[in-house]
């Protein structure tokens, strides 16, 4: 037993020490291998990546740029294969395509094709938790790209209203692709969800914007001076032309794996906003509950609590019926009380504002649609705590408490969002370059991990404490859950969460200001060694970590590589990684970590 098993949560390691190399570092006695990589043929009939010779065409076979989200289904009565499921975030097109190859066009049309999501078999390795990519496309019928021309069913109390109508789809029900996909969970019935994040990114104008959405607009970022120019491949991404296009992005999207040929969800029940993700929870009541995070600076968190019930088993009939669950039910969003700073500690009281269930709107003045389409002005309406950018929401399976990663927002303590209790910290220590000293900057820099200790899922009340103050632990800011701070890994911009099945939290983090590449940690939330941040792996350059799963009863981590080289000034020629180092250029991947042999 122990360590002994691979078993992750359980290994004793020394913790990886910060580094700017441009490498996977795993603790000593973990090996890692690369699972699938940028380009890397997806579905049957998907040609060799050529880095020269990419096209629209390829591009829709292959595996996608920015891979964030990462899932690992187990397939019924297939114990050596698996379905990884994969987000592919945004493109990078400064280190993706070579200076003068391409054209703009060309160039527009290939990075939209690189966003969506893979869906890959993946087969057992021979060292116990370590897993490759399944070489034959074919072997389970479950490889899929969902990419830009995909079609999305629109589902819920909002489907169908005309603000989600365009000129190529009178029913307001009917979308094509998913866009920004960033982080996700999986659902007890074999699902995975995926939050639609910095979409307003992708749309443009011709000439003027709809007066009728100045306000609805500006609350989610949407100029029209997109960064992309994909107006000029695609007129929906004109906002001129199709002013209600962009309120068909921002939601959560539900994927089905099993059922390669069925239409995606996009659930109007979740509300629409910038979803870093969603993760699911079942209620002792049997209702389920998805957690969620809308990140921007100063924005909320929410939940969703179903109306039905989870039905229980694997069977089709059980499947179809719990697919429905994120139709119905009353969406939330959350207030946080402090309880005052003299018991030394940032914690305190909450409650879940109800904004509506799928019948009746709790917003005065907004209607069901209303709130379902523009959530954050049906939000700012009724008072929630403004937070430090939330990103990954998840249920601790064994402990039963929630988990946010507030990842920094360098706005806090300015005039517009002073600090609270749960968003307390206005001044960080921060450090321009490894071994060079802390300095003090203004605003959260390095984060926060909170935990909810709800009364019941399904309730409106709950607890809450920040866990961790993130940064290095010799600034005096910081907080490690009262564990000895002389004894942890530096930690700084929370992003993803995971748990091992013994319950420990897994936390990678995106942005380091501390002078050293982001990476992934390993910290026990209960016990006498709660708080023990201690560093598991090191990312390559300009790479942040997302993702973190951990599977395989506790055996393997995986992980997505995401951006690697993204540096400031970084061009194809010129670029600050070659990660995974089968190039001469970075690539994106997804990674397995566990014990060696
Ligand atoms: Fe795509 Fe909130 O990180
Ligand atoms: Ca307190
Ligand atoms: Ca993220
Ligand atoms: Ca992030």
């Amino acid at each position: 037993g122990g360590a002994s098993s691979g078993h992750l949560g359980r290994a004793a390691f020394s913790p990886v020490q910060p580094n700017k190399r441009d490498a996977v570092t795993t603790a000593a006695g973990f090996d890692h291998s690369v699972v699938i990589r940028w380009g890397d043929p997806v579905v049957p009939g998907a040609p060799a990546f050529d880095v020269h010779n990419q096209s629209a065409q390829a591009a829709m076979k292959q595996f996608g740029y920015n891979c964030d989200y990462v899932g690992v289904l187990p397939i019924e009565g297939d114990p050596k294969r698996a379905l990884l499921v994969v987000n592919h975030e945004y493109t990078d097109e400064n280190l993706m395509f070579p200076a003068s190859r391409y054209s703009a066009d060309e160039i527009k049309s290939i990075a939209m094709f690189n966003h969506g999501l893979s869906v890959v078999a993946i087969r057992r390795g021979l060292v116990p938790g370590s897993w490759y990519q399944e070489s034959k496309l074919d072997a389970t019928p479950y490889n899929r790209r969902i990419h830009i021309r995909t079609r999305f069913v629109l589902d819920g109390p909002a489907a169908g209203d005309d603000r989600l109508k365009t000129s190529s789809d009178p029913t307001g029900k009917s979308v094509l692709g998913t866009l920004n996909n960033c982080a996700g969970g999986t659902t007890p019935w074999g699902t995975v969800l995926s939050g639609e994040e910095n979409f307003n990114q992708y749309f443009d104008k011709s000439g003027a914007l709809d007066p009728r959405y100045t306000a609805q607009y500006a609350r989610y970022g949407i100029t029209g001076t997109g960064t992309k120019g994909w107006k000029d491949v695609d007129f929906r991404f004109d906002l001129t032309q199709e002013p209600h296009e962009p309120h068909r992005f921002g939601w959560i999207v539900e994927v089905d794996p099993f059922e390669p040929d069925s239409a995606p969800v996009k659930h109007t029940m979740l509300g629409r906003f910038k979803h870093e993700g969603a993760n699911v929870a079942i209620a002792d009541s049997g209702q389920v509950v998805a957690y969620m995070g809308d990140d921007e600076r100063g924005d909320y968190i929410y939940k969703f609590v179903s109306k039905n019930k989870v039905a229980k088993g694997s069977s089709r009939a059980a499947r179809t019926k719990n697919k429905k669950l994120l139709s119905q039910g009353t969406l939330y969003v959350a207030k946080f009380t402090g309880d005052g700073s003299e018991d030394n500690v940032y914690d305190g009281t909450g409650e879940w504002i109800p904004l509506c269930s799928d019948t009746e709107s709790f917003v005065e003045g907004m209607s069901v649609a209303d709130v379902l389409i523009f959530t954050r002005l049906a939000a700012d309406k009724v008072g929630p705590t403004k937070m430090d950018r939330p990103e990954d929401v998840e249920v601790n399976p064994v402990n039963g408490k929630v988990y946010a990663a507030l990842t920094n927002n360098s706005s806090r303590g300015s005039q517009s969002l002073p600090v609270d209790e749960a968003n307390p910290v206005a001044s960080s220590m921060v450090r321009s370059k490894l071994g060079a000293p802390l300095t003090s900057a203004s605003g959260n820099r390095n984060g926060y991990v909170l935990e909810i200790t709800p009364d019941d899922h399904a309730g409106t009340t709950f607890g809450w404490d920040l866990m961790l103050v993130c940064g290095d632990p010799a600034a005096a800011e910081t907080y490690f859950g009262g564990f000895d701070k002389s004894k942890v890994s530096p930690i700084s911009c929370p992003d993803n969460v995971a748990f091992d099945d013994d319950g420990n939290l897994w936390v990678s983090t995106d942005g380091n200001v501390l002078g050293s590449n982001d990476g992934i940690f390993r910290v026990p939330v209960a016990g006498p060694n709660r708080g023990q941040v201690l560093q598991f792996v090191t990312m390559p350059r300009g790479a942040e970590a997302c993702g973190p799963l951990i599977a395989d009863d506790s055996r393997s981590l995986f992980f997505a590589v995401q951006h690697p080289g993204e540096i400031d000034g970084a061009t194809f020629e010129n670029q600050a990684s070659t990660w995974p180092h089968t190039d001469d250029f970075p690539r994106p991947s997804v990674v397995v970590a566990y014990r060696q042999r």
